[in-house]
């Protein structure tokens, strides 16, 4: 089916990223970083110095702003106005803010766009927060992945050790925990599980057993 598309929504840090890369890899579809757009404006709107409370205003940027995800040799690359922003993106303050960002209806409206836009182009993996639930209801397989706070932490943490960025696991658990509770409870397309989602725990699961149940959902339904 060309038209196959594989939701996987959930909070910070459950992997959502990596399983989705890799189920992309294996099945050769297309990978959208939904929060990878978000991080991106994100970043643009620091740089501009403009107040992230301002919808109005972040909508406008981004107006004038494209936003490209490049797959090319197996890495993502994220382009801001044809710009490399691959890691900036993943700066603290960047992660700091992007739940204020994400929070105005103006900004979602036109992220939800272009991300359907781009879902068009073929068979395709999505990862976000609202994208089974609002972005492509009528995605065939909806997962909603997660893990123990705790957990995600850890993962973070020994992500940031291997790029030798300083961080504290105490510290990280609670800006997991203050963007989930951000994201969760925002007026315009909060996180939330689909109805129709496999819910999917990957507390004790790796990557390749999260990524394998994803694959097999994609065999029984097609
Ligand atoms: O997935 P990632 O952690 O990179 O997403 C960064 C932030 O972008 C999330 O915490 C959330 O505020 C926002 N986001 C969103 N909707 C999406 C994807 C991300 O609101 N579909």
């Amino acid at each position: 089916d060309e038209k196959l598309k594989i939701a996987i929504d959930g909070p910070a840090g459950a992997g959502k990223s990596t399983v989705a890369k890799l189920v992309a890899e294996q099945l050769s579809f297309l990978y959208i970083d939904t929060g990878a757009m978000y991080r991106a404006l994100t970043w643009a709107a620091i740089a501009a110095q403009i107040d992230l409370n301002d919808g109005e205003r972040l909508r406008q940027l981004l107006d004038e702003t494209t936003i490209r995800l490049s797959n090319e040799d197996n890495k993502l690359n994220v382009y801001l106005n044809e710009a490399d922003v691959t890691q900036q993106i993943r700066q603290n303050d960047v992660t700091a803010h992007v739940s204020l960002v994400a929070s105005h209806e103006l900004v979602r409206k036109e992220m939800v766009e272009r991300q359907r836009q781009l879902a068009q182009q073929g068979r395709a993996v999505l990862d976000g927060r609202d994208i089974g639930t609002y972005v492509l209801p009528d995605a065939q397989i909806k997962v909603f992945l997660t893990a123990s706070v705790e957990e995600r932490a850890r993962r973070r943490f020994e992500e940031q050790q291997a790029k030798g960025m300083e961080s504290s696991l105490e510290q990280l658990k609670e800006e997991i925990a203050r963007r989930d509770n951000l994201d969760s409870t925002r007026a315009f397309a909060p996180l939330k599980k689909a109805d129709d989602a496999v819910e999917i725990d990957s507390t004790n699961l790796s990557i390749e057993e999260v990524a394998a149940k994803i694959i097999e959902l994609v065999k029984e339904r097609t």
